[in-house]
């Protein structure tokens, strides 16, 4: 294992950031999110793109700062090359190539998908690295999956949603309920104080491990329309219990499928990934199966859910020691396969 000093920079959607590793261990894992997307309900590519390039210089100072490294002391530049929005990935991309050239340091191209799942590997997102082969929920804005890892760069998609991912509902869903974007955060604090059983909305039927979150979405917005038209005021005066049974819904829809997965192919080795796994249900139901079905359970650190660059700076540690770098000529790419 290399003591290698390695600067990430994620910039694949609303979060500009910039973190060093030092051998598995992060120094620092600055983020600047973009406040602006708000207004508009969801994240415009545009104003991310630009906001992004307002953002990457000084979050890259602040995390040299942070880790009080000088930039002339980094081994390698990793970036995440995809998959996400192609104006964002741009300046992340165009960036940690100009850096590269002037500091005479290797690029390392990392995928999005794959640092989420290898996020576990951080030194302090775990009390122990899970053991391969393991299973990975990953569940995202952007994406809902269970993946197969046999080891860090031998993944298999067993699962996938064919419509929307599970974060994607969770915001749609708040939007119905007049909720700010991102509403899965909000969703989850509010569910707090809520019933999970007050309402019961429609459950997918699909094959294998495959997902769908497009119709629970659909049996919300009847349901309220239904509901406001006989008292203004529903979604008001019942906002913690749906926003409880709302997430229960949907944490159940995700974990019956993972189980189904963990059954089947007779895995113990079970973890989530991506922003999503920072739901407080969801991690309570990995830790009532870690109890009922003698799973081995690895929830990463609230830090290493959502977007950040620290797994990125992981990934470019990991293909460090392999030696594999990428041509300053690469260019980013908006479909990134795992
Ligand atoms: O991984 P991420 O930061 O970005 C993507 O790659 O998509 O995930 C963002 C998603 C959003 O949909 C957000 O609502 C959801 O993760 N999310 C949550 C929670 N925290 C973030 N969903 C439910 N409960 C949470 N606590
Ligand atoms: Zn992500």
């Amino acid at each position: 294992m290399s003591d290698s000093i390695i600067l990430g920079i994620e910039s694949s959607c609303d979060d500009t950031s910039a973190a060093i590793i030092k051998g598995n261990s992060i120094l620092s894992n600055i983020a600047a999110s973009q406040a602006i997307h708000k207004e508009y309900g969801g994240v415009v590519p545009e104003l991310a793109s630009r906001a992004h390039q307002q953002n990457i210089i000084p979050v890259v100072e602040k995390s040299f700062t942070k880790a009080n490294i000088q930039q002339n002391a980094i081994s390698a530049i990793g970036f995440t090359r995809g998959p996400g929005l192609l104006g964002s990935l741009l300046v992340g991309t165009s960036f940690a190539k100009s850096l590269a050239m002037s500091l005479n340091v290797p690029l390392i191209e990392v995928n999005h998908l794959q640092a989420h799942i290898l996020a576990h590997f951080i030194e302090d997102a775990n009390p122990m690295p899970p053991a391969f082969p393991f299973l990975c929920l990953t569940v995202s804005g952007g994406h809902t999956m269970i993946v197969l890892v046999k080891d860090y760069f031998e993944m298999e998609i067993i699962g996938k949603t064919i419509d929307d991912a599970a974060g994607e509902a969770f915001d749609k869903i708040g939007k119905i309920f007049d909720l700010d974007y991102p509403a899965g955060p909000i969703i989850d604090r509010l569910a707090k104080e809520g019933d999970p059983h007050a309402f019961t909305f429609n459950k997918p039927k699909l094959e294998e491990y495959n997902y769908s979150f497009s119709g629970i979405k659909t049996s919300v917005l009847y349901f309220i329309q239904k509901e406001v038209r006989k008292n203004p005021d529903f979604i008001k005066e019942n906002l913690n219990d749906l926003c409880a049974s709302v997430q229960r819904s949907i944490i159940e829809i995700l974990m019956n499928k993972l189980e189904k997965a963990a059954k089947d192919l007779n895995i113990k080795e079970v973890a989530i990934a991506g922003g999503v796994s920072a739901n407080s249900a969801l991690r309570k139901a990995m830790e009532d199966n870690k109890d009922r079905l003698g799973w081995n359970i690895y929830i990463p650190k609230f830090e290493y859910t959502t977007d950040n660059a620290a797994m990125i700076a992981m990934v470019a540690k990991l293909k460090f020691d392999k030696g594999e770098f990428t041509d300053l000529r690469t260019s980013a790419t908006a479909k990134y396969d795992l």
